[in-house]
């Protein structure tokens, strides 16, 4: 789980109900009664009600895609992985304490796919459009405390595409609870920037003084008073380094009214930092409280102290020192578990990434807010992406909403408001990209804005001409003319390569929808990874580059269609396995001497058969060997592999790789045995048991010298104990074998599982309840470690048992779901009687009149209060689900004597005492809905007061 910083936050993860199917919030009949009662405040119906019976529904815990279990089907959009989407609904149910009165409470939504509605308490308070935007709504005025339940309920509606990949169904990713204080910093309210002081020193690192290099962090923080009255207090600054020393701090006084918003600037000298860079990564951690009589509300920021310039001669500058983007793009889903990825997968993917040397990753072609956290922690720079080209209010809105939420991370370094829009090249294109660029500057100003472009960008009126850089998508013949058109304009290949690659197959076979991993195919309209890098290393005016893409992802199966799934365009595949290509951006990206062998040596094929075998290399020279003799040494070329048609025959390849004639790096790749063991590589040595964090087992099958069986596509089982399966996948972009699944056939040689466990700290005795709310680190607490978990890998004959690590570290809070169902929407007949009434009869019909909403609370009715010896009519409409035996009405708390009826017939009366508890059976047979009757009498002479003093529950 992302380490969010920010005090009185709980994860809202946990168990939810979900059902796929559309169910609408209208009422089912529409008679004036109906029409009316659904036209008032917190009366939406169906699953959005409160006490909407969702029994049956499945059970689930976020981030959930609903996609990943679904079928492939043969008759559903290509573009989206040929599955089925659809709608659904999601609810949960929680309570909130009787303290919580006075907070401010919000719902933090990081993504859902695609279009929702929030309703919390029957209310609508969110309609959003976006499957990829986060956004934060405030329940506060319709929230319940204490007994009565917090009904939360997400319709979603999956059925059209924002995107033309597999874009997954459902909430998957995080959902949180904030409670603030009733003065608080506003949702992303905290805007930290570093500024260098020194001149000059963007473009040119040799102008600092080593000695004195001056910064400074200004601040702009948003306070916001809700609800209440006005108040006063001291917001307070405090930035801590790497060991958690104070580097600088302030204070400062506010007063604000009552629902009053103002922002408070300051700004804090800060010498000689350490710097923020794709190497070292240094975070500093701003820590700010908004302390008032109410109480003090705290967040934490992470700053990176570095500057970066965008040249239109040079490229790019970080901290004053040029570096071209060696980017990914990258779509968001992972093998196994769709779009639901969790936190530490996304960290496991990125850092693969960094093992090729890159530097960047453009979020394509969307933001995800986990990405900017990892970015910054390992040292990536993000092209940080909005994903729909709009200007209409709720799209600008969310715009913002990506720019608050990315303008604290040091990793993101550029925007992008738009992704091959054919409006680019427009006047039209130029005034939408003109008012993104604008939504965006209107809340950061400190990152260049640019758009993907696939064509246009020579147009004088079309979106470059307002963007401050602009991105190529592709076509690398085109970055010398567009420069010389606009030598002003820096430039990005912001999309490149679009290389095909299958790992491990050798030879092109379309007829399988397999093509071969030498990287010599490619999209008509791209290139291969290595002539796409040679443009922009030879251009000093590129910025850099963004390979389409990092891994293979659902959907978009180019060139082929059906049975393909996914694409081939990954330079991983879709579980993270290298293909070749990982090998030419080792050699182009990265200062080790190293050299690889592509060739099918591992897969056996027949003797004497003629294969290819290519080396890929950044040394001087090459040298292959087979079987010991040498195919003599060649000069290498930087950006052309040293390829070789040879008769396979069984045994070892091994190359050299020399600079300055001296060896300086060796691959060996060797004919596999038979198959004789199981080897596992894991993303991490220990799993956090905090129900959130996910470990990836990666499993090979090899013979006795660990040679891959890349020809084998056995199938795997898995056993687990003290973990649950998250997914398993193999990176076969044409298998459709189930992702959630407790076995998976390899794919040559290699298969993968990713494995979860549920927060064991209560069963372990500690107290999930009294853990802090508010998480400054994610401290492990190495002597909680259990035995492990075991997972039992199953191959053919052979078998291998895998102790996992299990350790408990603190984490955000869980709120638990409640099942209780309160019985709402009372009505109180307007006048007392002095007889028992006649309680089957029904109202007129259109009168809204004679029985008045009320709501039990924790109090008689004030109607009553000294009305001895008068009867009270209460009346409700009320689902009972199905008929069931055991189910209960309870009444906590009823002043008088009361009698219960449905529709009319008793069943329970209470005359024994004038006060207190009951519980009325339900007769097995009743089902649906029914009025519900409750009649009190009055009748206590010492204390005449009287009413149902409480909300009442339904337990099934
Ligand atoms: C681009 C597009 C990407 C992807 C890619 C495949 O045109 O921006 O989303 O479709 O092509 O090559």
């Amino acid at each position: 789980m992302r380490k969010h910083k920010q005090a009185g936050l709980y994860s809202l993860n946990r168990d939810w109900r979900f059902i796929e199917e559309r169910i609408p919030v209208i009422p089912k009949g529409i008679s004036h009664d109906e029409v009316y009662g659904y036209s008032k405040a917190g009366s939406a119906k169906g699953p959005a009600a409160a006490d909407f019976d969702d029994e049956d529904w499945e059970r689930v815990n976020l981030p959930h895609d609903w996609l990943v279990k679904k079928p492939y089907a043969e008759d559903a959009i290509m573009s989206a992985g040929y599955k089925h989407r659809g709608c659904g609904w999601y609810r949960k149910k929680f309570q909130l304490e009787e303290q919580d009165r006075g907070k401010q409470l919000l719902l933090e939504f990081e993504g859902l796919s695609s279009e929702s509605a929030v309703y919390v308490n029957g209310m609508l308070l969110k309609r959003s459009s976006s499957g990829y935007n986060s956004f934060c709504i405030d329940m506060t005025d319709v929230a319940n405390y204490g007994i009565v339940p917090n009904q939360l309920s997400v319709w979603i509606d999956a059925s059209q595409w924002e995107g033309w990949w597999y874009e997954g169904a459902g909430i998957y990713r995080n959902v949180w609870l904030i409670k603030k204080p009733q003065a608080h910093v506003t949702y992303h309210g905290v805007f930290a920037r570093t500024r260098r002081l020194t001149e000059g020193a963007e473009l040119d690192a040799s102008r600092v003084n080593s000695q004195m290099d001056p910064w400074e962090l200004l601040l702009d923080t948003e306070l916001e008073n809700c609800p209440g009255g006005s108040c006063s207090g001291i917001l307070k600054h405090v930035l801590y380094d790497e060991k958690g020393q104070v580097t600088a701090q302030t204070e400062q006084e506010f007063r604000l009214d009552g629902y009053a918003v103002c922002t408070l600037q300051c700004s804090l000298p800060v010498l000689n930092p350490r710097l923020w860079d794709t190497a070292h990564p240094h975070l500093y951690t701003l820590r700010t409280s908004c302390i008032t009589e109410q109480g003090e509300d705290r967040i934490e920021t992470e700053v990176g102290f570095r500057t970066i310039a965008l040249t239109p001669d040079r490229g790019f500058f970080l901290n004053g020192n040029a570096v071209k983007f060696k980017g990914f793009c990258n779509h968001q889903d992972a093998a196994g578990v769709g779009v639901a990825v969790p936190y530490s997968v996304k960290e496991y993917r990125i850092r693969k990434l960094k093992d090729l040397g890159a530097n960047a990753y453009r979020s394509a072609h969307n933001p995800d807010p986990d990405i900017l956290t990892i970015c910054d922690r390992l040292g990536m720079m993000v092209m940080e992406e909005n994903r729909t080209f709009s200007t209409a209010e709720y799209n600008l809105e969310d715009v913002r909403g990506i720019a608050k939420n990315a303008r604290n991370h040091p990793s993101v370094v550029l925007y992008s408001v738009f992704n091959e829009e054919p409006l680019q090249g427009t006047e039209k294109g130029g005034r939408l990209a003109a008012r993104l660029r604008a939504a965006i500057r209107d809340v950061d100003a400190t990152r260049p804005v640019t758009g993907a472009m696939n064509g246009g960008y020579l147009e004088e009126q079309g979106a470059a001409s307002v963007m401050d850089a602009v991105g190529i998508n592709y076509n690398p013949t085109r970055y010398d003319e567009f420069h010389e058109r606009f030598p002003e304009v820096p430039l990005i290949g912001s999309e490149t390569a679009s290389a095909f690659m299958v790992r491990g197959e050798y030879e092109n076979r379309p007829e399988r929808n397999v093509l071969a991993d030498y990287d010599t195919e490619c999209a008509a309209w791209g290139n291969t990874a290595a002539e796409a890098w040679k443009y922009i290393e030879e251009r000093p005016f590129v910025a850099g580059g963004f390979v389409w893409t990092g891994f293979d992802y659902r959907g978009e199966p180019t060139p082929f269609k059906w049975p393909s799934i996914g694409t081939c365009f990954g330079t991983y595949d879709s579980c993270g396995f290298e293909k070749n290509a990982c090998y030419i951006y080792k050699a182009l990206w990265k200062p080790e001497p190293m050299i690889h062998i592509s060739s099918p040596w591992r897969s056996n094929p027949k003797e004497g058969e003629v294969v290819k075998v290519s080396l890929i290399t950044n040394c001087e020279e090459g040298e292959l060997f087979v079987n010991g003799r040498s195919l003599g040494r060649y000069k290498a070329e930087r950006f052309t592999q040293q390829n070789y048609e040879l008769p396979y025959e069984g045994g070892v390849l091994r190359a050299v790789g020399y600079n300055h004639g001296n060896a300086a790096a060796e691959d060996v790749q060797k004919s596999a045995g038979e198959p004789a063991q199981i080897l596992t590589e894991l993303s991490r040595d220990v799993l956090y048991a905090d129900g959130a964090d996910a470990v990836v087992i990666n499993v090979t099958l090899a013979d006795e010298a660990g040679t891959v069986l890349e020809a084998s596509d056995a199938r795997a089982a898995f056993e687990v104990k003290g973990v649950k399966i998250l997914g398993v996948g193999n990176g076969n972009p044409v298998s459709h074998e189930p992702d959630f699944a407790a076995e998976r056939s390899l794919f040559h040689g290699r298969v993968q599982l990713t494995v979860q466990c549920e927060e064991i700290a209560e069963s372990r005795g500690s107290d999930v309840k009294q853990k802090p709310d508010y998480v400054f680190d994610a401290v492990e607490v190495e002597d909680m470690r259990t035995e492990g978990a075991e997972i039992l890998i199953r191959i053919g004959e052979l078998e291998k048992t895998l102790i996992l690590p299990i350790a408990v570290r603190e984490h955000p809070s869980y709120i638990e779901s409640v099942n209780e169902r309160i019985v709402g929407h009372w009505t109180f007949y307007k006048k007392l009687l002095d007889e028992m009434p006649e309680v089957s009869a029904g109202s007129e019909e259109n009168d809204m009149n004679s029985f008045e909403p009320v709501e039990p609370a924790w109090r008689p009715q004030p109607e009553f209060s000294g009305a001895l010896g008068k009867y009270g009519h209460y009346r409700t409409q009320f689902d009972f689900g199905a008929a069931k035996q055991g189910r209960k009405l309870y009444f906590r708390e009823v002043l008088g004597h009361a009698y219960v009826y449905i529709d009319g017939e008793e069943i329970y009366r209470r005359e024994d005492s004038f006060g207190g508890e009951f519980f009325a059976e339900i007769p097995e047979a009743v089902s649906g809905e029914h009025m519900l009757t409750v009649v009190i009498y009055n009748g206590n002479a010492g204390y005449p007061e009287a009413g149902i003093c409480s909300p009442v529950g339904y337990y099934q």
